[in-house]
This record gives structure tokens, C-alpha cells and sequence, in this order.
């Protein structure tokens, strides 16, 4: 694997999701693999549970690990070519990619959307400058429209807590205060596209996903509609698409209990960090249908399948 950007780049995900399960059952069977190796982690945004686990899941695997917070510890970064550089940046994406490279056997790069230009966005500069300008594979850390890690991550819980073959799965719009990227959102429907379930989108009008993304997927404007038997109900806000960076604080969309019991029993899913109370109500996340510390945990295992994947092709390809 040469980079990890969404679910486009593993060849199976029934064969990842099995390699993310033994690591799972047994984290440091391949303790030795990535010894000499060095993982750098950069972070443009900031991050618990990715810069965490993705940590934790090099140690497994016996990587070193170096992390940066590009925004507060680096240089502005250029990303355009020819530009005069007298003004804020001061260090090319060209040389700050190649060092880099130098370094680390492994680049990750957490860079979110500026939610101002959607096109430039949708383009995905940063982390494509850098798989442009690095040699050494690169994964993402959640990109401005997509987190692949936390999608593989939410699939292989949804995997372990299904109790039927094509599970009902809502991935429903909440409000939340600030303007938040689609990356969750996209890639969670990009890679449950990939497996046998069922999925059904519900968000207010002026609010649904890059349609691309979204082809051949029912989308609903009507939550408790959509709620209707599902096994699983994963929330999460974003802002608008089609209105770029807008935002809605409806309170009507927050999931509630009352609206969990309109649900086959269902699992209830988000990513973290939730904003309580505004997204979901105390009682829904206390509750013990409640995935969302599972989905954390799962993101070390499936950070180290990615890794694995990544350093076994380094040595096969040696
Ligand atoms: N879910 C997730 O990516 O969490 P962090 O932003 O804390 O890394």
C-alpha cells in the first residue's frame, strides 16, 4: 500500500477488516515488523483520539514515532508553485515533503477544510501536495473531505455488533454550533458503500452530502422517518455542501431516546468528540447501546492493519 487516503486504496476490506481483528486479538504479534522504522505524524488541526491511536498503534508494531503540530511548532507552509514567498509562508511544501521524507518511512497528515472554498477543498491540497512530493507512503489523518481511518475504524465495529448480514444503517445530520467539515460524513458512506448493509442518510433540506459521493443512496429529509427499524445510527454534524460552510443549529435533529426507540434496538455511533446534549442527549451515549468508546478502541487496530499493510509491502517490495 503507497498511501491511505479513503477506502479506494485497500484492495479487500474483508481481508483488512480480518488483519485489523487479529491485530486486535493479539496487538504485538508483529512487534518487530517496524523496528528501524519511523513513523511522522503532522497535524494542521487538532486531534485526541487519531494522534493517539495511530500512535499506539506504530508502538505495536515496534515503529518509532515523531509528532508535529504544523500550525503551532512549524512553518506556514506554501502550497502553490511560483509563488514570491514575501509574505506569510516561509517554507515550500516541496522541501518541507522531501525532508520529511528523510526522516520517515511513513508520513501521516491531518489537514481539515477551510470550509470557504469548496473546490479548493474538494481538491484536497495538502495532502495531495505532500503524496505529490514525499517518497515514502502517506496516509491521512482525516483530510478536508474524508477520514478514512475513522470510517475503517466505525466499519469494523459496525462488523463486530451486527447481528444480521445487511444491518439497517442511518447516518443521520445533527446541529452543532460551529461549521463543521463533510469528511466523517463522506467517507463513512464511501466505505459502508463497500459492505452488504443497508444504508439510509437523513439531514435537513440544504444540507446533503457531494451527491457524488451520495449516488445510489437513499437520502431523507425526514430523521424519525429514516430512524424506522435501523440497527445502527451513526450521527454526525456537517455543514452545508450545496451552501458551502453554512451551518443550522436545529435542535429538533439532536438524537434522543425517543427517537432511539423508534430503532430495531439500535446501536448508537458517532466519532468523538460529541458535543453533549447538542448532538445527542446524555441518556442516548450513557446508554448501553452506546458504540462510541468501541469505535475509539477500534481506531488503534485499524491504524495498525493500515501500517502493517504499508510496512509488508515496504518489505516485500525491497
Ligand atoms: N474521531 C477523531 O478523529 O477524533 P480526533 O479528532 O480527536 O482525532
Amino acid at each position: 500500500m503507497k498511501q491511505f487516503t479513503s477506502v479506494k486504496d485497500i484492495d479487500s476490506l474483508e481481508e483488512m477488516i480480518s488483519l485489523a481483528q487479529k491485530m486486535k486479538e493479539n496487538p504485538f504479534v508483529n512487534k518487530h515488523l517496524g523496528e528501524n522504522k519511523t513513523l511522522g505524524l503532522l497535524f494542521f488541526n487538532p486531534s485526541l483520539r487519531t494522534r493517539m491511536s495511530t500512535q499506539k498503534a506504530a508502538m505495536n508494531l515496534g515503529m518509532q514515532i515523531m509528532v508535529m503540530n504544523v500550525n503551532s511548532d512549524g512553518w506556514q507552509i506554501e502550497l502553490e508553485n511560483g509563488t514570491v514567498m514575501n509574505q506569510g509562508t516561509s517554507e515550500h511544501i516541496k522541501e518541507a515533503a522531501g525532508v520529511l521524507s528523510q526522516y520517515c518511512d511513513v508520513i501521516g497528515i491531518r489537514a481539515f477544510a477551510n470550509l470557504k472554498n469548496q473546490q479548493e477543498d474538494y481538491e484536497e491540497k495538502i495532502l495531495n501536495k505532500f503524496i505529490e512530493f514525499a517518497s515514502v507512503p502517506v496516509i491521512s489523518l482525516e483530510s478536508a473531505t474524508k477520514h478514512p481511518l475513522q470510517s475503517f475504524a466505525d466499519v469494523l465495529t459496525i462488523e463486530e455488533n451486527k447481528t444480521k448480514k445487511k444491518p439497517k444503517i442511518v447516518l443521520t445530520w445533527a446541529p452543532h454550533p460551529k461549521a463543521l467539515p463533510q469528511a466523517v460524513a463522506n467517507s463513512f458512506v464511501g466505505w459502508i458503500k463497500e459492505t452488504e448493509a443497508e444504508l439510509v442518510i437523513a439531514n435537513p433540506k440544504g444540507f446533503d452530502l457531494n451527491p457524488e459521493i451520495t449516488k445510489g443512496i437513499p437520502v431523507l429529509h425526514n430523521q424519525e422517518e429514516a430512524l424506522e427499524n435501523a440497527d445502527f445510527v451513526y450521527v454526525k454534524n456537517w455543514s452545508s455542501y450545496e451552501d458551502y460552510g453554512k451551518t443550522l443549529e436545529d435542535e429538533n435533529w439532536m438524537l434522543t431516546q425517543e427517537k432511539m426507540d423508534k430503532t430495531n434496538h439500535g446501536k448508537f455511533m458517532h466519532c468523538l468528540p460529541v458535543r453533549r446534549n447538542v448532538v445527542v442527549s446524555d441518556e442516548v451515549i450513557d446508554s448501553q447501546a452506546s458504540l462510541v468508546l468501541e469505535q475509539a478502541n477500534n481506531r488503534t487496530f485499524s491504524a495498525q492493519a493500515v501500517l502493517y499493510k504499508i510496512l509488508q509491502d515496504g518489505i516485500e517490495n525491497s
